[in-house]
């Protein structure tokens, strides 16, 4: 089956997800992955557990979602039980549908601070902050995790027992180490050993960057599949992904709808912060009003640095596609932004395929 799934008592339409991806899943880019239908959950940026509790503006800012993504969930990350469970609750109280740990971020900066990854070299402590967390909020609590530390220190399938145990709803498993960071393979015999060893859902994570990839390993013991530079590569592949799995055509997209996307990805994030009318968006209590806008000139600085993170994984592939990112890389406006894309993608033969 290769639609539905549930995580504690939210329930998704189908089995794959956008994968956390921070500077990347962002608000903007996740409504236009879901918008484009077949992405059962999207999950925020990792959002710092000190910086939710202590309601610092941009830590909010990276929790906030529209109505639109639903359901989603909000990565948090820290190593203090106790604030970790008052950040959770601050994630239930924006209404969002899940909130998950990040234990699988191999960046010193988080590692060091007894959070991400390294939590998995001390599985107690990982345990007593999910067990805080479970106790504190109502909302599904999730982990995400990688294989282990390092080679010598393969323990998801442990650490996956003990979350089940303090309560976790569903556990990600990236198939990496964190010494491995993203060298090698996603290790997907470790993740169905994983799925075979808990009751709760397990999601894999690794490597999947095409349609027939999600779904063949959509069929296994993993109950789905989180996508994250494929989905960076290609929006589009959630849509391809469930139309496969049902056995419908793989819808093809066309040049100019890659190059509509960049156009949409760029108003939404202008909009940011300016037009409240799009609907309503969840915010940490505290946030009734809406922020201060971002001066004009540093929310264009903005735009453009989100497109040059965007495009160096969006142009990959792409023909002409060095050039492309090339010069996205060297716009310094928005409207040279616009230039460069129209001249790629709208202009040239207007049906071609990417
Ligand atoms: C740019 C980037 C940022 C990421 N940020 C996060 C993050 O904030 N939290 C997290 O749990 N994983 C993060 N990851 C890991 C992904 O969620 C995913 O597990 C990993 O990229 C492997 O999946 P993929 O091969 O589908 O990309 C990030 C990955 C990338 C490439």
């Amino acid at each position: 089956m290769d639609r539905f799934m549930r995580i504690g008592s939210v329930s998704l339409d189908h089995r794959y997800v956008l994968a956390p991806m921070a500077g990347m899943t962002d608000t903007a880019f996740r409504r236009l992955v879901k918008a484009r239908g077949g992405c059962g959950l999207v999950v925020t940026e990792m959002v710092s557990s000190e910086g939710l509790v202590r309601g610092i503006d941009r830590t909010l800012e990276y929790a906030e979602y529209t109505e639109a993504e639903r359901p989603v969930s909000i990565q948090i990350f820290g190593g203090d039980p106790g604030k970790m469970a008052a950040a959770a609750q601050v994630v239930e109280a924006m209404q969002a549908d899940i909130v998950d740990v990040n234990m699988g971020c191999p960046v010193p900066k988080i590692a060091k601070h007894n959070a991400g990854c390294s939590l998995m070299r001390e599985p107690a402590h990982a345990a007593r902050i999910v067990r805080a967390m479970t106790a504190a909020v109502d909302i599904p609590v999730t982990v995400k995790m990688r294989a282990g530390w390092d080679d010598g220190s393969i323990n998801a399938p442990t650490v996956a027992r003990m979350m089940e145990d303090v309560g976790a709803a569903a556990v990600a498993v990236h198939g990496r180490t964190a010494r491995q960071s993203y060298s090698g393979e996603s290790d997907w015999d470790l993740i169905r050993t994983v799925a075979g060893e808990v009751a709760i859902p397990v999601l894999g994570s690794g490597d999947c960057v095409t349609p027939g990839q999600m779904v063949e390993r959509g069929r296994t013991q993993v109950a789905g599949v989180l996508v994250g530079r494929g989905a960076l590569r290609n929006p589009w592949i959630f849509q391809q992904a469930a139309a496969l799995a049902s056995g419908r055509a793989v819808p093809e997209v066309s040049l100019v709808e890659r190059g509509r996307f960049l156009l949409e990805y760029i108003d939404l994030l202008l909009r940011e912060g300016l037009d409240e009318s799009r609907g309503f968006r969840h915010r940490a209590p505290g946030m009734a009003q809406a922020r201060p806008p971002r001066p004009a000139r540093s929310r264009e600085r903005w735009v453009v640095n989100k497109l040059r993170a965007l495009g160096s994984w969006y142009t990959k592939g792409l023909h002409g596609g060095s050039q492309l990112r090339t010069a996205i890389n060297r716009a310094e406006s928005v409207e040279a932004l616009r230039s460069i894309i129209s001249l790629h993608f709208l202009e040239p033969a207007g049906d071609a395929v990417a």
